[in-house]
């Protein structure tokens, strides 16, 4: 009887093993922090179930670093089998030089027209009526994260908002914290510009300026504004000597500074240091002034090649990030939001839920919104970490030149 179990035991192995699959795919993408690493170890795992084996091909510096690695390997002939990228404009050359994927066939036989929520997510990966990407989560950069610990250290009460954060900087300067921790890296520090935009300035100077690109309004008195709570950050920053955004984290997270203006990917490194929203930290969407959150993310991408075994583990791949099971697992860790509105949430912590409420509110930003061409785009961020690291450049000029962008964007 033992005997006869072990046969049959096998012989169900071997049957799984001639059906699986067995391709190796190299994957790209930036997520090299402890969050990040944790997050894309689901997809990596869901992936493998199957036979095949993720290949991983993390490149380490954030997406300023891997960006133009990845298209440049794309663009000269050394294409991995499928990359991260954020949706929007970045892949829009690859696509239109029809160097990725088509997917559209998997898109439409799984519905995803049905289960991405919101929809404009499977928009961005569209073309021409064609889908060339699958999106994988909703990453929102506009929060600022505050350590209780460094409050208590400071003898203040947790701010609720960007004003009563601002008020209590001289509290955290005199008990030894900085006020704010911002990594030195240019797209840092353009990320907690445009979120000073949309907190301090609203949604309609946001759109103005980065939809419309209305040059008027960029060089408006509501504009000039946000200069001035931006060089405001840039004096609470004064001695947060870190690189990494992580790092920046980090001393939120052990209390050596008050606070952080990140995305909500910052949620990942709290949960591996295994801290909890509402008792160790506290998330503000829009600062806690303006409810509201874009829905920008990350989205997949799968180089063309002639290899049909490949493009199916392409394929096998794609579908397995939108499946259900892996979109939760994924995204509890990532602290993004899912791209599927019929999943079970009931595990995400408090600054998810605040998130998923701005989301079932429809607060979100207008559709339009990062539409800027890479190069406009690079100019505003080296001009947001120029300014953020030279005092001697005023909201005067720093606004002019931010007007003469914007005057010429695309
Ligand atoms: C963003 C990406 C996020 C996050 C962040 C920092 O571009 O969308 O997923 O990882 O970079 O690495």
């Amino acid at each position: 009887m033992k005997l006869i179990k072990t046969l049959l035991a096998s012989t169900a192995a071997l049957a799984f093993s001639t059906s699986a699959f067995a391709t190796d795919l190299e994957v790209t993408h930036w997520w090299t922090s402890g969050g990040e690493a944790a997050a894309v170890a689901e997809f990596a795992k869901a992936f493998n179930e199957g036979g095949d084996k993720w290949v991983d091909g993390a490149i380490a510096g954030s997406g300023g670093v891997a960006r133009p690695i990845i298209i440049s390997r794309i663009i000269g002939g050394d294409p991995m089998g499928a990359t991260q990228l954020n949706h929007g404009r970045q892949a829009e050359e690859l696509v239109e030089a029809g160097l990725m994927l088509d997917l559209t066939d998997i898109a439409e036989k799984e519905g995803w027209k049905d289960v991405v929520n919101p929809v404009r997510l499977l928009n961005a990966c569209t073309l021409d009526g064609k889908v060339y990407c699958v999106p994988v989560n909703i990453h929102s950069p506009q929060w600022i994260w505050l350590s209780h610990a460094a409050y208590e250290k400071a003898g203040v009460p947790v701010p609720a908002n960007w004003s009563e954060y601002v008020a209590s900087a001289p509290k955290l300067r005199e008990a030894g914290v900085v006020p704010l921790a911002m990594g030195q890296q240019s797209w840092q520090t353009q990320l907690a510009f445009d979120t000073l935009l949309v907190a301090v300035g609203g949604t309609e100077l946001f759109t103005n300026i980065l939809s419309n690109k209305d040059a008027a309004a960029a060089g408006s008195a509501e504009a000039t504004k946000v200069f001035d709570a931006f060089a405001t950050a840039r004096e609470l920053a004064q001695g947060a000597n870190v690189q990494d955004w992580n790092q920046a984290t980090n001393m939120v997270i052990t209390g050596k500074a008050g606070g952080q203006i990140m995305g909500d990917w910052a949620q990942g490194e709290f949960q591996v240091a295994n801290q909890v929203a509402g008792k160790d930290y506290t998330c503000l969407p829009g600062l806690g002034v303006n409810d509201i959150i874009a829905t920008g993310g990350d989205a997949f991408y799968f180089p063309k090649t002639d290899d049909p075994e490949i493009t199916a583990a392409q394929k096998r791949m794609a579908s397995s990030m939108i499946r259900k099971d892996v979109q939760v697992a994924f995204n509890l860790k990532k602290g993004s939001l899912p791209i599927r509105g019929d999943v079970d949430l009931s595990a995400a912590n408090d600054c998810m839920k605040k998130g998923l409420k701005i989301l079932a509110a429809g607060n979100v930003l207008p559709d339009g919104v990062n539409v800027l061409s890479a190069d406009t785009a690079g100019q505003i961020q080296d001009l947001m970490s120029e300014f953020f690291n030279n005092t001697n450049i005023t909201v005067a000029d720093a606004q002019s030149r931010y007007v003469d962008i914007i005057k010429n964007a695309d």
